[in-house]
């Protein structure tokens, strides 16, 4: 796409100087921050994102204010990482996937089973004592501060053909995947075969036939209007996801430490409504699907749970995983009073 294609200072250009005057630019502020996003503006990571902007320019007296480029209109998320530590794009909401595939220290945050919901994900990323050292530690090489992010909420597989009611359902199916690792193993561990493929191009692809399916959650499903080319979902419950919102480390440290501070209190109050508009989004993408004729499957969990928690499990190797598995863990046994 045009825009990677450009040397860094000319995206910067272009992100901030040149599109001043188009749709949903930001006037008023002096200094407007570029927000890389992977969803459509139906998604409600953009609308918190767009309120994220307000909050911070009505904080700062206008010294900031953001604008939030959708549809990743300024690239793909692997390369939206990388235009972030060159400090091209400001800021990028970026999958879990993704951060993985830049340091491995992420991967336990992405493995099947290792959060029981989205209000344990929650608690697990407010808690200093779990993410603090981990969200900073990209700075020193990659430039790129972790400020937190959104939850994806539960993934589950989708067919063009179905329903999936057992693994020998998914035998031969080419399931697109994120570009993981773990995820190539899920797949391939409930028996379909794995693809890997940006998001952007799914749509085509099961339009195409190229791949019988792929797995999401149920409001990506439908503003992709994957359902229009993949009829039946199957809740599989494999994975809570999560996005994180990465900023240039040069960024907040070219702003004054006072406008650093009340970014990050913006994106705190940003992040922690979050949740609930999740949840309340997914129901309403659920009737959607249902008004859309999707056919909606609920196999017992028993029959994919072993396989799923077998995949998390087995990934892990390094002490250093282990322990942010367990204490990722023990956040979830403490809420759910177990
Ligand atoms: C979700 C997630 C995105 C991710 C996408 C995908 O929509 O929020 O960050 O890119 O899944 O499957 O690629």
């Amino acid at each position: 796409d045009l825009l990677t294609a450009l040397p860094a200072a000319g995206i910067a250009a272009a992100v901030l100087g040149g599109c001043a005057s188009t749709e949903g630019a930001v006037t008023g502020v002096d200094r407007v921050l570029s927000i890389s996003l992977g969803q459509t503006e139906s998604h409600p990571s953009y609308g918190s994102l767009v309120s994220f902007g307000e909050r911070l320019a009505e904080a700062t007296d206008g010294r900031y204010g953001a604008r939030v480029y959708a549809n990743n209109s300024l690239g793909d998320q692997q390369e939206t990482v990388q235009l972030v530590s060159d400090g091209a794009i400001d800021l990028a909401v970026i999958s879990g996937t993704q951060i993985e595939n830049s340091s491995a220290r992420f991967l336990p945050m992405n493995l099947p089973g290792v959060f029981d919901d989205i209000d344990h994900q929650n608690r697990v990323m407010l808690d200093d004592s779990i993410v603090g050292e981990l969200f900073a530690s990209l700075e020193p090489q990659m430039r790129l501060t972790v400020l937190g992010g959104y939850t994806q909420g539960s993934r589950h597989l989708y067919t063009a053909q179905g329903p999936i009611a057992s693994p020998e359902d998914l035998a031969g199916l080419k399931i697109r995947v994120q570009e993981s690792e773990v995820f190539l193993r899920l797949i391939e561990n409930l028996g379909g075969v794995p693809t890997p493929l940006a998001y952007s191009e799914v749509y085509t692809a099961l339009q195409a036939g190229v791949l019988d399916g792929a797995e999401n959650n149920e409001i990506s499903y439908v503003t992709q209007r994957h359902y229009e080319v993949a009829k039946h979902f199957t809740m599989t419950n494999h994975l809570v996801g999560f996005d994180f919102l990465l900023a240039s480390t040069d960024l907040l440290e070219e702003m004054s430490e006072q406008d650093a501070r009340l970014l990050k209190d913006a994106w705190n109050e940003t992040q922690s409504e979050f949740v609930e508009i999740w949840k309340r989004e997914t129901d309403e993408a659920v009737q959607q699907m249902t008004e859309q004729g999707v056919a909606i499957s609920r196999p017992d969990p028993e029959v994919f749970a072993p396989i799923i928690e077998e995949t998390g499990v087995s990934i892990l190797e390094d002490p250093r995983d282990i322990a942010l598995y367990d204490a990722i863990r023990a956040v979830g046994d403490e809420g759910s009073g177990r």
